[in-house]
C-alpha cells in the first residue's frame, strides 16, 4: 500500500466556528476539500508517530465516506491506531469518553450537531484534544492558518475498511479498531447515576418518552433506557439514526422536537419527556405539560447534584456560558462554590475542568454536562433528571417550582433570527456597538441601562483572551439583553437575542416567559433597529 502525496491548492474558507468546521455537504464534497482540512489538522497537532485517535460521527450523510478518507490519511500521516465506532457512529460525548478512557492523542468527530443533514444538508468536522474536549482557539486558529497555505496532503492508496464488524483491520502500518460505540459510554453513565432508583421509579408506572430524532442517540438510548433501566420497548422513539434524520431538524427544542412536545402537552402526557440532537450532546427536558428551560436545568442539576452517586461528594464549581441565565450563579452562591462565566461554546470549559475548578457546566442552548467528559452530554442530563425525580419522587414541574420559590426565577428566552443577509446582521451589530457609549444612564420603561460592553474573557487557567463574544446591555436590576451572531450557521448570518430578567416574588413565577420578558423584547427591538434593518417581524425560533 503506497502513500500518495497529492498536490492541492488552499481553500480560503476553512475557518472553524463555535464548534469545528461546518459547511454544506456539496462544499465538503468538492475535490480535496475534506482532505485539505484534515491535513491542516494533522500538520498542526503534529502527533508523535504511532499516536492513536478516536473517529466517529453522528451518522449523517457523508459520514461513512469521510471516515474512509480520514482513515487513509491517518495511516499516511503516521498514526498507529484509530478507534472507530461501529458503522462510523460515535456520539460527541461518547467520542470524548473514548479519547479519555483509552488515553488517546485526540479524536475527530464528524457532525454538524443539530443542523439538518442529507445531500444538500450540513456536514462538519471537529478535532478534540487528548482531554476529550474540543480543541482550544489557539489550535483552531492555527488549523485555519495552515489551511490557507497548504500545498499537499498525504493519503494511503488502499481499499475501504469495513466499519460494520467489531474487530481489527490493518491499514498500511496502522491498526483500525472498530469498537462498540455504546458500551463504554453506557458503563460510564451507570457509574454516575443511581440506575437502581430509576429502575424502581419506572416500575411504579412512571412513564417516559425519549425522542432520538433519528439521530445518533437512538442506539445509546435504547441500550440505557430500554436495556439497562428496563423501560418498556417503545420508550425511545425515532431511534434509528438516518443519514438525513428523517428529513427533520435534529435540534431538541420546542420548535423542532414538535412531535414530542405535542405528546408531552397532550391529554395523555407521559410523566417525563426528553430529546437529544444530531450528535447527542444537547438535551431538552420536559415534564408533564411543562418545559424546563436549559438555564434552569443547569441550576437545578447543580442544586440537586448530591442525589446522584457520581456527585455525592459535592461540586467543585459551576461554569456557564455568558448568555446562559444567572440562575446557576444563585445556586453556586448558596453552595459556597465558584461560578465562572465563559464565552459561548464548550471549548471554554475544558481548562476549568482540567484544573479541577468546575464540575458541572451548561449553556442556554440545551447543553449541560460535567467533568465526566469534556463535551456537553445529552443523555447524561436526561439521566441526571431521572435520578433527581427518582430520589425526590416529585413531578418535574413541582421540582422546578420549588427551586424558583427558593432562589427566585430568572425569566429567560432566546430569540433567533436565522439566515439573515450577512450585511444586515453586521450592520445591526455595528449600530448597537456605536450606540453603547450613549446608553448607560438611559431609562426604558422600568429598565435603566447600567453598563454596555462587548464581552471579553480571560481564561483564568492559561490567561488567553477571547474578545468580541457578544454585545451586552446590562440593566440596573440585573436584567440583560445580549446580542450575538452565531458561529455555527452555514447560511447567511444568524442573530441571537438573549433576554433575561430576575423575579424574586413567587406570586409572579407562574407568568409565561415571553409575557414576563415582553418589555425587554421591545427594548431589544428598539435598540437594535431589528425590524427596519432585517425586515423580520418575528424570530425564526424562540427558545
Ligand atoms: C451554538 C450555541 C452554543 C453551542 C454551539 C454548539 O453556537 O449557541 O451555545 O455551544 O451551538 O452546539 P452558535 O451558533 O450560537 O455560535
Ligand atoms: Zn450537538
Amino acid at each position: 500500500m503506497a502513500v500518495r502525496v497529492i498536490a492541492t491548492t488552499p481553500f480560503n474558507d476553512q475557518k472553524p466556528g463555535t464548534s469545528g468546521l461546518r459547511k454544506k455537504v456539496p462544499v465538503f464534497r468538492q475535490p480535496h476539500y475534506l482532505e485539505n482540512f484534515v491535513q491542516a489538522i494533522f500538520d498542526v497537532i503534529a502527533a508523535p508517530p504511532g499516536s492513536a485517535l478516536a473517529l466517529g460521527g453522528d451518522g449523517r450523510f457523508y459520514n461513512r465516506e469521510a471516515i474512509q478518507v480520514i482513515l487513509k490519511m491517518a495511516a499516511a500521516n503516521g498514526f498507529g491506531r484509530v478507534l472507530v465506532g461501529q458503522g462510523g457512529i460515535l456520539s460527541t460525548p461518547a467520542a470524548s469518553h473514548v479519547i479519555r478512557k483509552y488515553g488517546l492523542f485526540g479524536g475527530l468527530v464528524l457532525s454538524a450537531s443539530h443542523n439538518p443533514g442529507g445531500p444538500e444538508g450540513d456536514f462538519g468536522i471537529k478535532y478534540n484534544i487528548g482531554n476529550g474536549g474540543p480543541a482550544p482557539e489557539k489550535v483552531t486558529e492555527a488549523v485555519f492558518a495552515r489551511s490557507k497555505d497548504l500545498a499537499e496532503y498525504r493519503i494511503l492508496e488502499a481499499a475501504d475498511v469495513s466499519l460494520d464488524q467489531i474487530g481489527e483491520t490493518r491499514l498500511g502500518d496502522m491498526l483500525v479498531q472498530v469498537i462498540d460505540p455504546v458500551a463504554d459510554y453506557a458503563d460510564l453513565m451507570e457509574s454516575l447515576f443511581d440506575f437502581g432508583a430509576v429502575r424502581e421509579l419506572l416500575k411504579t408506572g412512571f412513564r417516559m418518552r425519549f425522542d432520538a430524532m433519528h439521530a445518533v442517540t437512538g442506539p445509546y438510548a435504547r441500550e440505557i433506557f430500554e436495556g439497562r433501566l428496563g423501560a418498556p420497548a417503545g420508550t425511545v422513539v425515532n431511534g434509528i439514526p438516518l443519514p438525513d434524520f428523517g428529513g427533520g431538524h435534529p435540534d431538541p427544542n420546542l420548535t423542532y422536537a414538535h412531535d414530542l412536545v405535542a405528546e408531552m402537552f397532550g391529554p395523555d402526557a407521559p410523566d417525563f419527556g426528553a430529546a437529544s440532537d444530531g450528535d447527542g450532546d444537547r438535551n431538552m427536558i420536559l415534564g408533564k405539560r411543562f418545559f424546563v428551560n436549559p438555564s434552569d436545568s443547569l441550576a437545578l442539576i447543580a442544586a440537586n447534584a448530591t442525589l446522584a452517586p457520581g456527585y455525592a461528594g459535592g461540586l467543585a464549581g459551576i461554569a456557564r456560558s455568558m448568555p446562559t441565565s444567572a440562575a446557576a450563579d444563585r445556586v453556586a452562591r448558596k453552595l459556597g462554590i465558584p461560578c465562572f462565566e465563559t464565552p459561548t461554546g464548550w471549548k471554554f470549559f475544558g481548562n476549568l475542568m482540567d484544573a479541577g475548578q468546575v464540575t458541572v457546566c451548561g449553556e442556554e442552548s440545551f447543553g449541560t454536562s460535567s467533568s465526566h467528559v469534556r463535551e456537553k452530554d445529552g443523555l447524561w442530563a436526561v439521566l441526571f433528571w431521572l435520578n433527581i425525580v427518582a430520589k425526590r419522587r416529585q413531578p418535574v414541574e413541582d421540582i422546578v417550582r420549588a427551586h424558583w420559590a427558593e432562589y427566585g426565577r430568572n425569566f429567560y428566552s432566546r430569540h433567533d433570527y436565522e439566515a439573515l443577509p450577512t450585511e444586515a446582521a453586521n450592520g445591526l451589530m455595528q449600530h448597537l456597538k456605536d450606540s453603547f457609549p450613549s446608553l448607560p444612564g438611559k431609562t426604558f420603561g422600568r429598565y435603566s441601562v447600567k453598563v454596555c460592553d462587548d464581552f471579553a474573557y480571560t481564561d483564568p487557567i492559561d490567561g488567553s483572551v477571547s474578545r468580541n463574544q457578544g454585545l451586552r446591555v446590562l440593566f440596573e436590576d440585573g436584567s440583560r439583553i445580549v446580542f450575538r451572531l452565531s458561529g455555527t450557521g452555514t447560511e447567511g448570518a444568524t442573530l441571537r437575542v438573549y433576554l433575561e430578567s430576575y423575579e424574586p416574588n413567587p406570586s409572579q413565577h407562574g407568568l409565561d416567559a415571553q409575557a414576563a420578558l415582553g418589555e425587554l423584547i421591545a427594548i431589544a427591538g428598539l435598540l437594535s433597529g431589528l425590524k427596519a434593518r432585517t425586515g423580520r417581524e418575528a424570530p425564526t425560533v424562540i427558545t
